[in-house]
């Protein structure tokens, strides 16, 4: 089983690219598994609770219910628009989510890993958490990104995170595959060297925060929301569920394959918090889900300064209007291709509009629209498959073969864009191919129908390899290729069933449609855009 999840996004406002990203990516690691043929639950979500959740409805005059409500429809939205095909969908305003969290600050409480006590200090709004000296900066002050900070004095309970902090470096030291790409591995391993972990305060006061989880023990307080997010990725797997709850059975999916994050909830909130909290609740090292961070899409603001997308910086780029403009395939395909996973890319909408037009429509869709069109002019549409082949032919499938091989290893390793390049040269190799031995030439002369037939045979098994291969980054128009190929059951095959050979002799294929349409823009629009 391979179980994977996303972090869960702020109800706070619109999703923008970075959410889009992170979910997309997600999506096309879990149909990657699908191809391979393995069992897979994708699970992603929303965290409704917090300070920042209730603090917009405020603004809006209205409940913070209400206002979460509505934020979360902006992401189902999205996420339909996107073609996500997640089987689990987290809110953490479920009721089966609260009782599970309510449940665990119980058993916390009881095993005594929880306790409450008095604490004066200084607290950040924009990031709901006590600071510490260690948080101010060079002159001495906390900097403006902990936004608004309070004095507050105050009751609160606390988690004894510090009673594991020794277990966790052993646990992050042994376990070279807990966190994915090295480099964050490596952040995460300095960041447990150069601290000594304090308590985790994981209470709020119900007079300033009401958004939130009741503790059960004490109805004064609402959880912490880190403490209440984190949980989702048990209590929607159906940890402590109870009976018809409807959720999958836990042991089936734990421990969790990958938890896809962004680099910066990496510390302390996904290395330090999350693992600490399952062992306190008793989880094994065995048990321990592993963590893949991804970078972060940036952009240039007008003076050309690289900033972080965020709504801070009001440099946001918004995933539904780019889908409704130049369609969800373009934004599916540029968000995983023009990104490392793990590093950071800049958005940039003539990249966009660039890749998808030379790789997708140019190229990709080149070659099955002359594929299917000389299958049918020439050839009456059907598909001979013993032909002559030459040295030309040799060298296609070779490249095929080596391309297949190149896909599998950058996937497994959550490369995507690799994973694209790799389709991408045997596409290119594909249309030269075609030129080189120019079937319209050869058709001219019935003395070279074996020769024609060798050529149309193998660009038709190649697109519809190159149709499975795409079909976890671009699922609808692997399916358009698969009908107009005629090959209903193409998309049913998984990658070790790709050998040369999917096409039949004598299969009939279909007429072509355009697949990628190819995006024109008028000058001034694309400087709008951009
Ligand atoms: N609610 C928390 C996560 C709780 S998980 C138990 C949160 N939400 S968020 O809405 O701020 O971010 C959701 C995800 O989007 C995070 O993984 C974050 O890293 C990712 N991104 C936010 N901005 C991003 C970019 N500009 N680029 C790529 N991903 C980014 O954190």
């Amino acid at each position: 089983m391979f179980f994977i999840t996303t972090a869960i996004d702020y109800t706070n406002g619109a999703p923008h690219l970075g959410h889009a990203y992170e979910k997309v990516l997600a999506d096309v690691i879990a149909r990657y598994q699908r191809l391979r043929g393995e069992e897979v639950y994708f699970l992603t979500g929303v965290d409704q609770h917090g300070q920042k959740v209730q603090q917009k409805a405020e603004e809006a005059g209205i409940n913070p219910a209400t206002f979460a409500s509505k934020t979360t429809k902006l992401f189902l939205n999205l996420w339909k628009k996107l073609g996500l095909q997640y089987d689990g969908w987290a809110e953490t305003t479920d009721e089966r989510h609260k009782a599970c969290v309510q449940a665990i600050l119980s058993d916390l409480n009881e095993r005594g890993e929880l306790y409450k006590k008095g604490y004066k200090g200084f607290y950040s709004v924009k990031q709901e958490q006590f600071l510490t000296d260690r948080d101010r900066n060079e002159a001495g002050e906390f900097g403006p990104e902990w936004g608004q900070v309070e004095e507050r004095d105050e009751e609160n309970w606390y988690f004894r995170l510090s009673a594991h902090a020794e277990w966790l470096k052993g646990f992050v030291e042994k376990y070279p595959d807990f966190v994915t790409p090295t480099i964050r591995r490596n952040e995460l391993l300095g960041a447990l060297a150069n601290s000594s972990e304090l308590d985790l305060c994981i209470s709020r006061p119900k007079e300033r925060l009401r958004w939130g989880i009741e503790f059960p023990f004490d109805t004064n307080y609402v959880t912490y929301v880190w403490f209440d997010a984190l949980i989702n990725y048990i209590s929607f797997a159906g940890y402590r569920a109870k009976e018809g709850s409807n959720l999958p059975e836990f042991e089936k999916l734990w421990p969790c394959a990958a938890h896809v994050i962004g680099k910066d909830i990496l510390v302390p909130a996904h290395g330090i918090y999350w693992p600490c909290m399952l062992h306190a609740m008793g989880f094994a090292d065995e048990e321990m889900p592993k963590i893949l961070v991804h970078g972060w899409w940036n952009r240039k603001n007008e003076e050309g300064k690289v900033l972080a997308m965020s709504k801070t910086f009001g440099n946001v780029v918004d995933p539904d209007a780019l889908a409704d403009r130049f369609g969800a395939d373009a934004v599916r395909y540029y968000v995983v291709r023009d990104i490392t996973t793990g590093k950071d890319a800049d958005f940039d909408v003539e990249r966009l509009i660039m890749l998808y037009n030379q790789e997708l429509a140019n190229e990709l869709g080149n070659l099955c629209n002359r594929a299917l069109n000389m299958t049918a002019r020439f050839a009456g549409g059907i598909v001979t498959t013993v032909s002559e082949a030459g040295e030309d032919e040799v060298k296609l499938r070779a490249s095929l073969e080596a391309v297949i091989g190149e896909y599998r290893v950058a996937m497994d390793a959550y490369d995507i864009a690799e994973a694209l390049k790799a389709i991408n040269r045997h596409v290119t190799q594909c249309n030269a191919y075609a030129e080189r031995n120019k079937p319209w030439e050869l058709a001219k002369d019935p003395a070279l129908k074996p020769r024609l037939d060798a050529v149309l045979y193998h660009l038709v098994e190649s697109l519809a390899h190159c149709a499975v291969l795409i079909s976890p980054v671009l699922p609808d128009p692997a399916a358009r290729i698969a009908s107009q190929l005629r090959m209903d059951d193409l998309l049913s095959l998984k990658l070790d069933d790709l050998k040369w050979g999917l096409v039949a002799d004598g299969h009939e294929t279909g007429k072509p449609k355009p697949v990628f349409p190819k995006i024109v823009v008028e000058e001034e629009e694309g400087e709008e855009i951009g």
